[in-house]
Order: C-alpha cells, then structure tokens, then sequence
C-alpha cells in the first residue's frame, strides 16, 4: 500500500489585490448575474469567460420548474463559449453569486458536475484554465480546473 497527498494550491486575494485583467472578468462575471433566472433558488450565479483571443464570455444560472431542466452558470457560459467560438481555448473563468440580492460571503465555488465539464475544456484545447472564485471580501484563485477537481473521470 501506498499513501499520497494531493496538494492543491489555491491563492487567495483581497479585490485590490487583483491585476486589472482579473478585476475585470470578476466586474463582468458580477454583470452577467443579470441574465440568472433563478425564481426558486434566489441563487444568482454569475460567470464570466476570458477566451485565448481575447473575447469575454458571460454566462449564468438558468432554473425551471422541472428542476431538472435548469443548468449552472458555469456550463452556461462554458457551452455558449464553445458554440460560438469552438476553436478558442477558455483561459479563465470567473464565477460570482448574489443570495436574495447580497454578493455570497464566501467564494463561491463550482458544483462537481461543472468542475467536471470545466476540466474537459482544459484537457481538449490543452490550456490551463485559472478559476476565480468571488466572494464578498475575498477572491480565491486556481491554475487549473485539476485542482478543484482532483482525481476526476477523464477517458482521454
Ligand atoms: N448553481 C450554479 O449556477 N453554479 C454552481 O456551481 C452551483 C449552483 C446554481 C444552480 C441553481 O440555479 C442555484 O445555483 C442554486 O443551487
């Protein structure tokens, strides 16, 4: 038998920490919690996508009655970036959340289903995707996909 330990590394900043690119796709994932639908949560979840051209990618939480039909803001943003730009690479991803009209205290960090879609967009354009998870006082920053989702199914 043998033990490991899986190490993630996550930085965490103040908002005036932030370089202005990173300010930016937070402002612009905070944004896009205006086109959330979410009348049964109250969770509204914002993301925001730099593209590898450049091009900023909102997305947001989509609910239905059949709360099976509804989808997160990650997948989203992700699906509507791959739609329109299939051959650029998602280089990071921004996601923010408003609770009954007040920003969530705590980062807010992506469900496993998300973190798995997320990490096939790494390993198909084979760029690391940096993750910005936005709470209230604090921004919590990833390299890559991998770390939020350790161990994950990929066939590839
Ligand atoms: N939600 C997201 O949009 N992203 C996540 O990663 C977690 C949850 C949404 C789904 C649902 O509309 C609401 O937040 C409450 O769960």
């Amino acid at each position: 038998m043998t033990e490991k330990t899986i190490n993630t590394r996550v930085r965490e900043y103040a908002y005036d920490e932030l370089d202005a690119e990173d300010r930016q796709l937070v402002e612009i994932a905070r944004e896009a919690t205006r086109g959330s639908y979410a009348p049964y949560s109250h969770f509204h979840v914002g993301v925001a996508l730099l593209l590898d051209n450049g091009q900023i990618i909102k997305g947001a939480n989509q609910e239905n009655a059949a709360f099976g039909a509804g989808t997160c803001g990650e997948r989203s943003a992700l699906y509507n970036a791959a739609a329109n730009y299939p051959d650029n690479a998602v280089i990071k991803l921004a996601v923010t959340a408003f609770h009954n009209g007040d920003i969530v205290p705590e980062p807010c960090a992506p469900c496993g289903v998300c973190r798995q879609a997320m990490i096939e967009f790494e390993t198909k354009s084979h760029k690391p995707m940096k993750v910005l998870l936005v709470g209230r006082d604090r921004v919590l920053a990833l390299d890559s996909c991998h770390d939020l989702l350790p161990l994950a199914f990929d066939e590839f």
